[in-house]
């Protein structure tokens, strides 16, 4: 190791959406003093071209392997000195969580439960899971109503209910073994490198080559989104500030119907709304998520700097100057999902 570096922390889920643009943000803002030890699986949402510019960065070590695999986190500990864990590996997606709830109970439930184990019997310093707040359920129309870190948990997909189940993991290990563990619970992301399985991604491709763009129900569902910098800050102030035991919110202050988003799109890449298509709805869909950040913005100093439409457009430029990235990513398991999901 560089005499310079003096910490090692361990960042699950590297080579997803917001894991990869987490370890580029750590790795701009500490150029010298930091090591990323990347543990990734990489299902079919991890991707090494989201790592590629810093596959030669020695303050990045890119490791191949799962987190419920418990003798390779240990010997992860072992051999690098970690000092804490960061934890961004899961499955993210409700659609395919409501199609298979069974890989979210094996690594969002089974995987996170080994890290904590690992973390515990190597006394690392810290644990910060990176959860969603989509635990806390859906919330009514009534613009006052928003989740706080004390709303309580009531999960509607199986996604949900595997990260609040592993959030009680958490939180057990904090309470029972003394850990010092932190949860964050962020609002829906958007940015660049996000699999086009999710709502921005996928109407931003679908309207770069004129295919319909395809609306769950009514499309009038409500969404905080959050610039996925915006959320990364927010998980690095966490782990260095935040409270042993305590919960984190973090949102975006842009509460938009699904259908206003993609209108957006359509408007940023200058492609008519006739290409809007209406579509059977999500089972169980959950109405609106709104998020409370006032303790993030007490006890952190945290919060979000990006606007929607700033944020949106930058991100629509993204996806427009990548289109290897788009291309290498829609392969063959993407469009066979495309086709189950949609039923084309
Ligand atoms: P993503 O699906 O893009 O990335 C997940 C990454 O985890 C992938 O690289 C995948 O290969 C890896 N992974 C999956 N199973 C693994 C395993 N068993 N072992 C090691 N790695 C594994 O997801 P994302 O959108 O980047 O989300 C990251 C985290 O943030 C998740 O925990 C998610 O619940 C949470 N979150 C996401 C959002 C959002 O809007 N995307 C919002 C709030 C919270
Ligand atoms: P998504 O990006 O899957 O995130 P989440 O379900 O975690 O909120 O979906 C965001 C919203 O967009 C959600 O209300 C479902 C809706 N949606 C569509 O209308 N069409 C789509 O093709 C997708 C993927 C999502």
């Amino acid at each position: 190791m560089s005499e310079t570096i003096k910490r090692t922390i361990l960042i699950t889920g590297g080579a997803g959406f917001i894991g990869s643009n987490f370890i580029h943000f750590l790795l701009k803002e500490y150029p010298d003093s930091l090591r990323i030890i990347n543990l990734d699986a990489l299902t079919y949402a991890g991707n090494l071209e989201n790592l590629q510019d810093i596959q030669d960065n020695p303050h990045h070590i890119f490791v191949h392997g799962s987190i419920e695999d418990k003798d390779l986190i240990s010997k992860l500990c072992t051999d690098y000195a970690i000092e804490g864990i960061i934890n961004f590996a899961a499955e993210s997606h409700v659609d395919r969580s409501i199609a298979d709830a069974k890989p979210f109970i094996d690594t969002n439930i089974n995987g996170t439960l080994s890290l904590l184990t690992i973390a515990k019997n190597y006394r690392l310093q810290k644990f910060v899971q990176v959860s969603t707040d989509e635990v806390y359920g859906s919330l009514s129309s009534n613009p006052e109503d928003k989740f706080t870190e004390d709303t309580p948990l009531s999960p509607n997909s199986p996604y949900s209910a595997a990260k609040a189940s592993a959030d009680c993991f958490v939180r057990a290990f904090h309470h029972t073994y003394g850990m010092h563990t932190v949860i964050t619970r962020c609002s829906n992301n958007y940015g660049p490198m996000q699999f086009p399985e999710k709502l921005i991604p996928l109407m931003i491709l679908h309207a770069q080559s004129d295919k319909q763009l395809p609306v769950y129900g009514n499309g009038l569902q409500i969404r905080d989104w959050i610039h996925v910098m915006d959320h990364c800050k927010g998980v690095w102030m966490a782990y260095q500030y935040g409270k042993s035991g305590e919960v984190y919110n973090f949102g975006g202050n842009s509460e938009y119907a699904n259908i206003d988003v993609v209108k957006l799109v359509l408007n940023l890449l200058d492609k008519p709304e006739s290409l809007i298509s209406y579509v059977k709805d999500r089972p169980g869909h959950d109405q609106r998520y709104a998020i409370d950040a006032s303790k993030a913005l007490t006890e952190l100093g945290w919060q979000p700097t990006i606007t929607f439409k700033d944020g949106l457009k930058q991100t629509v430029e993204w996806y427009i100057s990548h289109p290897e990235w788009c291309s290498h990513i829609v392969n063959g398991e993407y469009l066979e999902y495309y086709k189950k999901q949609y039923q084309q």
